[in-house]
């Protein structure tokens, strides 16, 4: 892999992920992407190579949440000597139930995926990266309150937004390294999201913004060096208001909105 520079992309086959993939593919970026299914891998890596042909595309299907499974995709990159100019964390999970439902077994699977692999592969690509990274994490407007019922992905979201903050003033003397992290809003990608998007009527309609527009302004942001970006006008506005509301308030109203939804992912 000689003289050849990848973007990373963690959750590369959902709907943001592969988003990102066809955006950079588009721009002629040559690209590593990650997830766990080899299948899904090989579909998104076989349509890239359709919309940019003279791209590199390597492909590794690893659990996040697994160390031993991270270890040897970094042992791929090592072997054979992938360059990395990019880091893209799209991974995530969004159980939503009261805590006291969650087990033991989906508690660890959603902190990983979410917190632990993230950072895992931050680790490692700024390890080999000695002459600059660009780091863009997907967080959620979710990480900037806390929300019951959805407790354990609001923290984690939070938990990347005070870690990658943290990371970028370690890494401010020098220019080479960027990091960004974005906090979006709801982003049509699953059908399931989808459905939720449209119970939530016009506040749902209001703070959804296409793959696409994420896509787009999350580069920019990235591009401008910004610290953290929130996509979508009427999300920067709830933002501002949720910001000067005092917890105990916010926290009824969030409450409300949350507490009659349940979803599960393994
Ligand atoms: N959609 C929204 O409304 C919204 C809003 C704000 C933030 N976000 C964030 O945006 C990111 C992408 O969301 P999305 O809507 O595109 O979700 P999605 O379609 O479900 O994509 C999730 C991606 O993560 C991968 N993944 C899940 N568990 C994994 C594991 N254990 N190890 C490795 N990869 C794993 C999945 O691939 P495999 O299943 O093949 O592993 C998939 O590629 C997430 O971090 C999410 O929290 C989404």
């Amino acid at each position: 892999m000689e003289n050849l520079n990848f973007t990373f992309i963690s959750g590369a086959t959902g709907g943001l992920g592969s988003q990102f993939a066809i955006s950079l593919a588009t721009q002629g970026k040559n690209l590593f992407l990650t997830a766990r299914s080899d299948e899904k891998l090989n579909i998104l890596s076989d349509k890239l190579k359709e919309i940019s042909p003279n791209i590199t595309v390597l492909k590794f299907a690893c659990d996040l949440t697994n160390s031993e499974n991270r270890q040897e995709m970094f042992d791929y990159i090592k072997e054979n000597d992938v360059k990395f100019d990019a880091l893209i964390n799209v991974a995530g999970a969004d159980i939503q139930k009261t805590f006291l439902q969650y087990t033991e077994e989906k508690l660890t699977f959603q902190t990983r995926v979410l917190f632990e692999g993230t950072i895992s592969i931050t680790r490692y690509l700024l390890s080999i990266s000695p002459n600059g990274l660009k780091i863009l994490t997907i967080s959620s407007i979710c990480g900037t309150l806390p929300i019951p019922y959805f407790a354990i992905y609001s923290a984690q979201k939070s938990a990347l937004v005070t870690f990658f903050d943290a990371l970028r003033y370690e890494l401010k003397k020098d220019k080479r390294f960027t990091v960004t992290t974005i906090l979006p809003g709801s982003i049509p990608t699953r059908p399931d999201i989808i459905e939720d998007i449209k119970k939530q009527g016009l506040t749902g309609k209001l703070s959804q913004k296409s793959p696409e527009y994420i896509v787009k302004k999350s580069l920019k942001a990235l591009d401008n060096r910004k610290k953290n970006y929130i996509p979508g006008f009427y999300n920067k506005v709830v933002n501002f208001f949720q910001k000067i509301t005092p917890k105990f308030i916010k926290i009824k109203i969030i409450a409300s909105k949350f507490s009659n939804k349940e979803k599960d992912a393994f």
